[in-house]
């Protein structure tokens, strides 16, 4: 149950349909990430936590891009607003698609990421209030510049007038749309129609609403938020670095709460979704990204970067290791300079060292890899011990094949297993050998040139009668 339980049926609309043209980007401007998420994501998140009967994005530019973002997400509709002609365009056009003709449209912009779920309640609980048919949330800025500025008179609001089309009195008004409003259906579209489009760009301005509501002595409302932080809007990659900056500042705060050692959290960069357990010591220059998930009393050293990875409890990941798409469970020892790619899994108190590069690959407990080798498409088994320089030719130019290394087996320095192939449990393979058939449980394999020692060589070359 919500604090605030709507009486009347909730519709979130989204706005995603802008072009975005300051951020000056191939990508949809709501589709760039915040600490991993998408912003829009965020929006989406914030409106799911409303309970709302319906939402619907208004996707345009870019819209297939956008709607694939969107696509198998139950109870998300999208609506194609083309051309983009502004705000209260993009509004007007979810009025097929929306379920019912009465309740309450919440109207979130797919571009201010940073809005709670209870600043919407505390939106809707205003405009109940007040009884209003229109309530707007404004914020008070000391830099109000580029935001639409709340125009009141006696108190009241009575119209919003963007940054371009204002007076140069109105640009000292600090009090600013945040774009966010909350709408009872049944006047809406037909006031939205009464929206013209003369002014300086030559848009449908949504906020133009407040004018027409006024006009027709329909009761309009502010609510104004305590936190103005979180009504930033992004527009530019400025203002996405500055919101990125918020939203992992706000990721590691949660985490020290929680009992996580961040050493400097301004340099530590933890995605959203990230779960990191109490106890855990993250060092400078870290990134967790995506799904990834790190147990308890773990350490991270600094330049670590994992990627929608799991990691058990007391985990060591030494400097400068990238782990994609991979398993480490407890007590596994990890780096410096490891590169753990896709399909990677490392059994309970495995070690994996300096410039080892593993790829689907899995090492049994307690198995070690410690220096200088390439793994891939293999499976290592409990205790096994693979020498420094260890090869697995796991590609014959044409398809991958698979390399076994039974348990305990020890796989001396510098060998080269040519993949498919088996070393048994148990058996020793030389030093400097290239493997091409399978070694039995318990055997030694040596396949390299034997030696040859030329006694007294040096002298003879010295003295002129040839080196041979
Ligand atoms: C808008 C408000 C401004 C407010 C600010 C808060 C208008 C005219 N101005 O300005 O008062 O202070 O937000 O952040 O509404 N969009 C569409 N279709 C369009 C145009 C825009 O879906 O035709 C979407 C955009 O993708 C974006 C949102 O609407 O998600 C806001 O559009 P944007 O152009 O960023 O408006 P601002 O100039 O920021
Ligand atoms: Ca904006």
């Amino acid at each position: 149950m919500s604090d605030n339980p709507p009486v009347t049926p909730v519709h979130v609309v989204i706005l995603a349909a802008g072009k975005g043209t300051r951020m000056r980007s191939a990508t949809p401007k709501v589709l760039h990430p915040l600490a991993g998420l998408p912003m829009l994501d965020f929006a989406l998140r914030a409106a799911t936590r409303l309970e709302p009967a319906s939402v619907t994005v208004v996707v345009g530019h870019q819209a297939d891009v956008v709607q694939a973002h969107l696509a198998g997400r139950p109870g998300v509709g999208t609506v194609v607003q083309e051309p983009q002609l502004g705000t209260g365009h993009a509004l007007l056009q979810t009025e097929p698609a929306l379920p019912s003709r009465d309740g309450t449209v919440v109207l979130l912009s797919g571009d201010v990421p940073l809005l709670t779920s209870q600043t919407l309640h505390a939106l809707l609980a205003a405009h109940r209030e007040a009884g209003a048919a229109a309530t707007v949330i404004t914020a008070i800025l000391d830099r109000p510049y580029g935001y639409g500025r709340i125009v009141r008179r006696s108190g009241a609001i009575v119209r919003i007038v963007e940054e371009r089309d204002g007076s140069p009195a109105e640009r000292e008004i600090r009090e600013i749309n945040a774009g966010i409003y909350a709408f009872d259906l049944p006047p809406l579209f037909e006031a939205l129609r009464g929206i013209g489009a003369a002014n300086t760009q030559g848009e449908y301005y949504l906020p133009d609403l407040v004018a027409i509501y006024r006009r027709r002595k329909l009761p309009v409302a502010t609510w104004t938020v305590p936190n103005a932080g979180e009504i930033r809007g992004i527009n530019s990659r400025s203002e996405l670095a500055e919101v990125n900056r918020m939203v992992r500042q706000q990721k590691n705060e949660e985490l020290m709460a929680a009992g996580v050692t961040l050493v400097d959290p301004a340099t530590t960069y933890i995605d959203v979704d990230v779960q990191v357990g109490p106890d855990t010591v993250i060092h400078p220059g870290v990134h967790l990204e995506g799904s990834t998930r790190i147990g308890a009393a773990c350490e991270l050293h600094a330049g670590v970067r994992i990627v929608n990875s799991t990691l058990g409890d007391r985990v060591t990941v030494l400097n400068h290791c990238v782990v994609t798409d991979s398993r480490v469970d407890a007590a596994c020892s990890v780096g410096p300079f490891a590169h753990l790619r896709p399909g990677t899994a490392l059994g309970e108190g495995a070690k994996v060292g300096n410039f080892v590069e593993l790829k689907k690959t899995t090492m049994g407990p307690g198995a070690k890899a410690n220096h200088l080798s390439y793994l891939g498409d293999a499976s290592v088994g409990e205790r096994a011990n693979v020498g420094a320089g260890t090869i697995t030719c796991n590609y014959d130019g044409v398809s991958k094949h698979e390399t076994v290394i039974g348990k305990r087996a020890f796989v001396g320095s510098d060998s080269t297993l040519v993949a498919p192939v088996t070393i048994g449990d148990d058996a020793y393979v030389a030093a400097g050998s290239a493997i091409t058939g399978d070694v039995p449980p318990g055997a030694l394999a040596i396949a390299r040139a034997h030696q040859e020692n030329k006694e007294g060589w040096v002298s003879r070359r010295k003295a002129g009668k040839g080196g041979h």
